[in-house]
């Protein structure tokens, strides 16, 4: 159904697809595993896996076995790679949705082992190794026990192991080389233990366009994908396009008095003759309250400031510039009008976030539209 409020994300699939092609010019011979967690970060999993399907990633990931399961419902044949691990109680979902976990302790592997003997089965998972992001992962120093005791369940079988990069978005920084070195002596202690997985991964979006990635048979890229991997190095590294629209349309208008003020708090005073426009999008939709008095977006092309604060349902825009608008204007919140464009960059640095929490951060009630 066409959305009765006017009020939507665009999701540009060729951005995507664009975003999507920049890293396989870098990837090599490496396998591509998308990170489609988090709805694939608020841009709807719905028409963003198809797009990728089509355009020939190997692979998705997921954080949740729920998210995972969702992913076999839509029909995706490709391996999922469960990235939170498989929580007690869920191991007979993952066999029945033939899902890939990740593993780093034993207590897990086993009650897999367990469920996937009884049901005469076989499951894949890879296994993750800390190389210093101190999450999940088991340290080298646990591997001499861990790796032959793994080895010994005769379900389970070993096809990647992987870990993850605490700063590679910030390429200037000596600690992604020490990972690197540290995930180079993992290699050599499983392989030593006599297993000789297919898949070995370090590679986030920021890795991709920042290593040397002739080690890496998979990577694993999730915020490139979506036009926000943010900094001046990777701006020359790789060419994205933005592919979420954060768009409305103009309600109301009306003109202000010198003084008059509007909405809660009273914290925009007309200072001049105001025109204000009402834009039916609040912080219930993602726009974040931070931008009370902060945010601009975009109409007719031109940038226009938020004027006071974000209410739950309406924003409210000071016009007074614009030579002409009028009722039903279309308004850009986040990414581009012609040539002008509100960054998810630009957003995350006036709310004092990143872009992932941005994209993410678009609620549930805010329709998806996919344009290809
Ligand atoms: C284990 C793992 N790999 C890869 C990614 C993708 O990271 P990015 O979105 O920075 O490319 C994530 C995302 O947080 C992750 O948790």
């Amino acid at each position: 159904m066409k959305p009765l409020r006017p009020t939507w994300c665009e999701i540009d699939l060729n951005a995507l697809r664009h975003n999507f092609s920049e890293v396989r010019r870098v990837a090599g011979e490496a396998a591509i595993l998308a990170v489609v967690k988090a709805d694939a970060y608020g841009h709807g999993v719905e028409g963003v896996v198809p797009a990728l399907i089509d355009a020939g990633v190997e692979q998705f990931g997921v954080a949740l076995v729920e998210e995972g399961i969702a992913l076999r419902q839509m029909g995706v044949r490709q391996p999922i790679l469960v990235m939170g691990g498989a929580p007690p109680g869920s191991e007979a979902v993952i066999l029945a949705n033939d899902l890939c976990p990740i593993l780093s302790e034993l207590s897990s592997a086993r009650r897999l082992n367990d469920a996937a003997l009884a049901a005469g089965a076989r499951l894949s998972f890879h296994l993750k190794v800390d190389t210093g992001m101190g999450r999940l992962g088991a340290r080298s120093e646990q591997l001499d026990e861990l790796l032959p005791a793994l080895r010994d369940l005769q379900a389970l079988e070993m096809v990647g192991v992987m870990s993850h990069l605490a700063v590679a978005d910030e390429p200037e920084l000596p600690f992604t080389a020490v990972q690197q070195q540290r995930f180079t002596k993992i290699e050599s202690q499983v392989r030593q233990a006599g297993l000789s997985p297919r898949f070995w991964h370090l590679a986030n979006s920021a890795g991709i366009f920042s290593l040397d990635l002739s080690a890496q048979t998979l990577v694993r890229p999730g915020i490139v994908l979506y036009g926000g991997l943010t900094g001046g190095f990777f701006d020359q590294a790789v060419s994205q396009k933005p592919v979420m629209h954060l768009v409305s349309h103009i309600a109301q208008l009306k003109k202000l008095a010198v003084g008059d003020t509007v909405s809660y708090g009273q914290r925009f005073t007309a200072e001049r003759p105001t025109r204000v426009a009402a834009i039916p999008i609040g912080y219930a939709d993602g726009y974040n309250r931070l931008l009370s008095n902060r945010g601009e977006m975009l109409i007719r092309g031109q940038r226009v400031p938020v004027a006071g604060t974000v209410c739950m349902d309406w924003i409210l825009a000071d016009v007074t510039d614009l030579e002409q608008v009028a009722v039903g204007d279309r308004v850009v919140l986040l990414g581009s009008d012609g040539d002008n464009c509100i960054s998810a960059e630009e957003w995350a640095e006036k709310v004092g976030s990143i872009t992932y929490e941005v994209f993410c951060g678009i609620s549930k009630r805010v329709p998806r539209i996919y344009k290809n």
